[in-house]
This record gives C-alpha cells, sequence and structure tokens, in this order.
C-alpha cells in the first residue's frame, strides 16, 4: 500500500499562542486539518465568552487567504469559574468545552484549579449544558514521582471527577500510560482520550539520547516503551475512545534550550505524517481514518468533515527549523525523514 485517502482530519487539542506566533503557526494546521479544538493557556488565560471570542477573531484574522479553517474554541477553568459563566459559553455556536489544569501541572497553569471542589459549581453546569471537559491529567503534588503523575491523578480525581458528574463529557488529554489507556478503555461512553503523534512515536529515553534532548520534552512527560506500546495498540484498535490531538505546543528555541526549558513539542508542522508513521510501525492503518478523523466528531457530537486527503509513501525530510518571530522554531523530529506525506495540500 502507497496511498491512503482519509476524511479530513481535526486536531483536538492544539496550541496556538498568540499575536505574532499565532500567525507563525497557524497555516501549519490550517493546510491539514479542518477544525481545532484550541487550548486556552494564553496569558492571561481564556476565561470567559469574551476572552474567547476575542480569541477566536484574531485566529480568524491570522488565517491564511481562503482557508475555511475552523478553531474551535474552549476556556481555562479556575477556581472562580462561575456557574454563569458556563451557561453563556454553552449558548454559544464556537465554544465547545473548558478544559482543567492543576495549578502548577504544566505550561502557563498558574491560574488552574487549587483542588476539584473549587471547580465544582462549573462542572455540574457543563454537564448540565453539555459542553465537554477537557483535562490535563496529572497530579502536582511534588512528593509525586514525575512519571507516576498521571496515573496517580486517575486514581486520585480522574475516577471522583467521573463518577460526581455521571452525564459530563470528559477528554483525558494527551495520555501516556498503560493505565490510562486502560481507565479509559473500561469505563463508560462519557469519557475518551487524544493520544499525540509525539508519545507514540518516542518513549522517555528520546530525552536523553547521547545527552539531554530538550525537543523531546513535553508534558505529561514521555513514558517507558511498555506504555508507549499500549498507546500505539490503543490507537490503532477499534475502540471509538481514542482520537488525535497532537498537543502541539510551540516555543522558541531559546526557550526550549534552556538551563530550565519550557515543556511542549511542536509536531503542528507535519501531524498528519506524524501520526501515519506511527501507524506505519504497526502496519495496520485499517483504523487509521477512525482515529483521525472519525471518534473525535463523534465524541464531540459534530458532523465528520466532508472532504478527503490523501498521503503518498514517499520519503521526505522535515526542515531543521522553521520561521518564529525574533527566533526559530524546531519541529519534532527536525531534520528525520518521514516515510509518508500529505499530496494534496502543498
Ligand atoms: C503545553 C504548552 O506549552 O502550552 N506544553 C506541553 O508540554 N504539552 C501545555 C500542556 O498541554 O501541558
Ligand atoms: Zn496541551
Amino acid at each position: 500500500m502507497d496511498k491512503l485517502s482519509i476524511i479530513r482530519p481535526d486536531d483536538w487539542h492544539l496550541h496556538l499562542r498568540d499575536t505574532p506566533y499565532l500567525e507563525a503557526v497557524l497555516p501549519h494546521t490550517a493546510r491539514q486539518f479542518a477544525r481545532a479544538i484550541i487550548m486556552p493557556n494564553l496569558q492571561p488565560p481564556v476565561r470567559n465568552y469574551d476572552d474567547a471570542s476575542a480569541y477566536r477573531q484574531r485566529i480568524l484574522s491570522a488565517l491564511p487567504d481562503h482557508s475555511d479553517f475552523q478553531p474551535l474554541m474552549t476556556l481555562y477553568l479556575t477556581d472562580n469559574t462561575s456557574a454563569e459563566e458556563i451557561e453563556r459559553a454553552s449558548q454559544s455556536d464556537f465554544i465547545f468545552g473548558a478544559k482543567l489544569y492543576p495549578a502548577g501541572a504544566t505550561t502557563n497553569s498558574e491560574a488552574g484549579v487549587t483542588g476539584l471542589k473549587p471547580v465544582y459549581p462549573a462542572l455540574e453546569a457543563m454537564q448540565k449544558h453539555g459542553l465537554v471537559l477537557q483535562i490535563h491529567g496529572e497530579a502536582t503534588e511534588h512528593e509525586v514521582d514525575i512519571f507516576d503523575r498521571e496515573k496517580c491523578f486517575i486514581d486520585t480525581s480522574l475516577k471522583s471527577i467521573h463518577e460526581d458528574f455521571p452525564n459530563l463529557r470528559i477528554v483525558f488529554e494527551h495520555i501516556t500510560t498503560a493505565d490510562a489507556v486502560d481507565y479509559v478503555a473500561s469505563e463508560n461512553d462519557f469519557i475518551a482520550a487524544t493520544i499525540t503523534a509525539h508519545h507514540l512515536l518516542i518513549n522517555r529515553n528520546a530525552m536523553f539520547t547521547g545527552g539531554i534532548r530538550p525537543h523531546h520534552y513535553c508534558l505529561p512527560v514521555a513514558k517507558r516503551e511498555l506504555h508507549r506500546q499500549a498507546l500505539l495498540k490503543a490507537a490503532t484498535s477499534d475502540s471509538v475512545k481514542f482520537f488525535a490531538g497532537t498537543d502541539s505546543a510551540p516555543h522558541a528555541r531559546d526557550a526550549k534550550e534552556s538551563a530550565c526549558g519550557c515543556a511542549g513539542i511542536y509536531s503542528a508542522y507535519s501531524a498528519i505524517e506524524l501520526y501515519a508513521e506511527a501507524f506505519e510501525l504497526t502496519d495496520d492503518f485499517s483504523h487509521f481514518e477512525a482515529f483521525m478523523s472519525v471518534n473525535g466528531p463523534h465524541f464531540y457530537q459534530l458532523p465528520i468533515n466532508d472532504d478527503n486527503i490523501q498521503l503518498e509513501k514517499t520519503s521526505w525530510k522535515i526542515p531543521e527549523s522553521l520561521d518564529y518571530p525574533n527566533d526559530e522554531l524546531i519541529p519534532f523530529k527536525a531534520g528525520e525523514i518521514l516515510k509518508w506525506k500529505l499530496i494534496n495540500n502543498d
């Protein structure tokens, strides 16, 4: 098989940042995907309807001419997000969910929630009004080993949220462990998970191959090989609960290659091709279209896209670096050869 044609995919977890960085990264995503769930962790965060509406306008203004890419907006939950704010957001036709960041868990999460109880009124309103809850699922207690934070979060927080709000649709974002795969697979249809291309392609060794590799550092951090294999098995399975969300998270080269480098991998440049690379490892593309283009819209209760994309098996090289204001941006797998190429979008 050397050609693939699938329904146009969407990216169910994406960081676009803001002007002028937004203008540098948005064309990469808009070239490939029809829609994306836009993460709200700007500084200051996208906290309410007005913030989301203004941010959406900035994204639409930054789109290349003739692009019909649609940003699907989310709110950033804080200890003070009110039920009224959630209700207002739910009445819009462009806000689809709200993101729960445990305070301190990741980039720009300082304004995140300090515990579950403060956010319960907002979750109650989300359940009532049908907004999807996106969760960064990592425990933040310093004594919890960084490689155990996802598993710990399932036990200490995710199970309670799911039990206390049985009709709330939850996306466990960018899962990295066999524990998360097993939990999501064993629960009912109100809980699903996104999986990034990078977590399908690298394990934690990639951060330390021959020295420290800051461009392989993201949160949640990549785990052992057995976990990568569990993710790959889930993504390529017939389960409808797993779908693509790149978590592409641009940081300037200087901010990555630093004594305290930022967390985030920039995969948007070649996102679909990277997912194809991961499926290629299993030699089984039978559920590629479902994972990329069907399971996500199904969970979000949105229509699937009405056009197709084509990929061709041909080797090509990811650039060493990309343009970024006042610096450069190093894409995931910079300078490496990929086996699949998107052919109808150049
Ligand atoms: C993201 C970012 O940079 O905004 N970083 C990351 O490592 N994934 C935040 C996040 O999704 O955790
Ligand atoms: Zn993210």
